[in-house]
């Protein structure tokens, strides 16, 4: 019998859960310090303990070797991509449920634009430095490669590579105002250099955060939830009027993601969300074999127009699937029973075992 194991954080929860119900034993691999919150659940067969979610100590010889002799399947997550290297995340040695070559085209912003335009997305126009007291305040110079509007937005907004959790981004409206906040950053030592951050055009609008699951088996692509993010403290500065806020001597923004909350979309915004999604699976099979399989998530914001911009993706399970540990609105809609993401994941891992094509979700 295999198990399904992952790291105790995210999603780890839910993912758990769901294998349960599908009838596989659990493993947690569990920073001490969090051991308490785990023992509180009943479907975690297995909690191996470790001292934190570094590589050396999460997949330590010994931690793989208990994973290996249990016959474990993994479900990677956001805080692998945020607590280890992407060549040690690659270097694993237990088969993990998906693609694990694709995380390295998450985790890399140049990679995951060029993903993204393969699949046909609109996506906001990268920013390079120099364009910034041009072309970003609205001469057009830009790149040309936008989201399609004529007038460029005068906002950016700059990031850090991986899973960074929203902290250190900031919002800059020309050469002057980046280079304070970047200086910021530089002496409290988050970047080195300009290198490390990805600019991109600022999209007014409601971010929307799409979850979907590619089966490798089936064919088949399926929209299992929606959610919007609640994110700190940016999503706090909205509820204190203009002239408050500039005297309240907020000079720093981050989009620390506290919670999720659920959402539906406009039926009529739906058709576009899954053809985006059939995209999506069809660039990551021409340029990350052996393609998308399971857990992904489209990021984007609707604007004014009901435009649909993708400002980002993650390939694999993102933590908004929390919400519908009991199934979604749209997960209903295909399955007579409750469907986590994590549910279904153990479901195609049950699938391939059972038709002896195992090879075709695991890498
Ligand atoms: N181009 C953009 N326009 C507007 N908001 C954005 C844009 N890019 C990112 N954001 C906001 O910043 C948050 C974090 O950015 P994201 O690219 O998703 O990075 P991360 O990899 O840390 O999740 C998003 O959830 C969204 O709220
Ligand atoms: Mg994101």
């Amino acid at each position: 019998m295999n198990a399904i194991g992952t790291l105790g954080s995210h999603c780890a929860l839910q993912v758990l859960k769901g294998a349960k119900d599908e009838g596989f034993k659990t493993i947690l691999i569990c920073e001490r310090r969090r051991e308490g919150l785990y023992r509180r659940f009943r479907f975690i067969d297995k909690r191996i303990l470790v001292d934190d979610y570094r590589f050396e100590y999460s997949f330590s010889e010994n931690v793989q070797n208990e994973l290996h002799d249990n016959n474990c399947i993994l479900v990677p997550h956001g805080t692998y991509i945020s607590s280890m290297r992407i060549e040690e995340i690659e270097g694993i040695r237990i088969p993990f449920f998906g693609n694990r070559w694709i995380l390295r085209w998450e985790a890399d912003r140049m990679l995951k634009e060029r993903l993204m335009r393969e699949a046909g997305l609109n996506i906001p126009r990268s920013i390079s430095i120099d364009e910034l007291d041009g072309s970003s305040n609205g001469n057009g110079n830009g790149n040309g490669n936008g989201n399609g509007n004529d007038k460029a937005n005068s906002l950016v907004i700059a990031k850090l590579h991986g899973a960074a959790g929203g902290k250190g981004y900031f919002l800059a409206w020309d050469k002057e105002s980046f280079m304070t906040q970047y200086n910021r950053l530089v002496s409290k030592g988050i970047v080195k250099s300009i290198d490390d951050l990805y600019i991109q055009e600022y999209v007014l609008g409601v971010p929307v955060y799409l979850q979907y699951f590619y089966s490798p088996l089936s064919k088949d692509l399926e929209l299992l939830g929606i959610d919007r993010r609640y994110e700190s403290n940016v999503d706090a500065i909205g509820r204190i009027p203009a002239l408050q806020q500039e005297h309240s001597g907020i000079d720093e923004i981050s989009y620390n993601v506290i919670g999720n909350s659920p959402l539906v979309l406009r039926e009529s915004l739906l058709d576009e969300v899954y053809s985006m999604g059939e995209r999506f699976v069809y660039a990551a099979e021409r340029l990350v074999k052996p393609g998308m399989i399971g857990p992904f998530c489209i990021e984007g914001v609707y604007d004014q127009d009901g435009r649909f911009v993708a400002f980002e993706f993650s390939a694999r399970i993102v933590a908004g699937t929390n919400l519908y540990v009991n199934g979604s609105p749209y997960s209903y809609l295909l399955y007579d029973e409750p469907m986590s993401m994590g549910r279904r994941i153990a479901r195609e891992i049950k699938i391939a075992i059972g038709s002896n094509e195992l090879d075709k979700v695991v890498t």
